[in-house]
């Protein structure tokens, strides 16, 4: 199940947002978020689990940790982090 919230600063000027779509639900993204930024920002904080079972998610945030591995349509398995959000993207979580 995912959260549904959005954690960013309500007071700044933004150019009209998107969808994308993770597992199956829409979640709302801007031009030049990364993905992870998005994820982050809708309250989505596990993006899959380690080889123990244990929740994992992103934390480097630049392409050196691998916590953010998430199935991008037509992309396959990427790091959130290094992915920029486009329109009607679709993204699967490993949870
Ligand atoms: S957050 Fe560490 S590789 Fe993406």
């Amino acid at each position: 199940m995912l959260p549904e919230m959005d954690r960013r600063r309500s007071d700044m000027d933004r150019a009209p947002g998107f969808e994308i779509e993770v597992n199956g639900r829409p979640i709302r993204a801007f031009p030049g978020e990364t993905l992870v930024a998005t994820l982050v920002a809708a309250g989505i904080l596990a993006f899959g689990r380690g080889p123990r079972g244990a929740l994992r998610g992103p934390c480097c945030g630049m392409g050196a940790c691998f916590g953010c591995l998430v199935n991008v349509e037509g992309l396959g398995r990427v790091q959130a982090c290094l992915v920029r959000c486009r329109p009607h993207m679709k993204v699967r979580l490993e949870i």
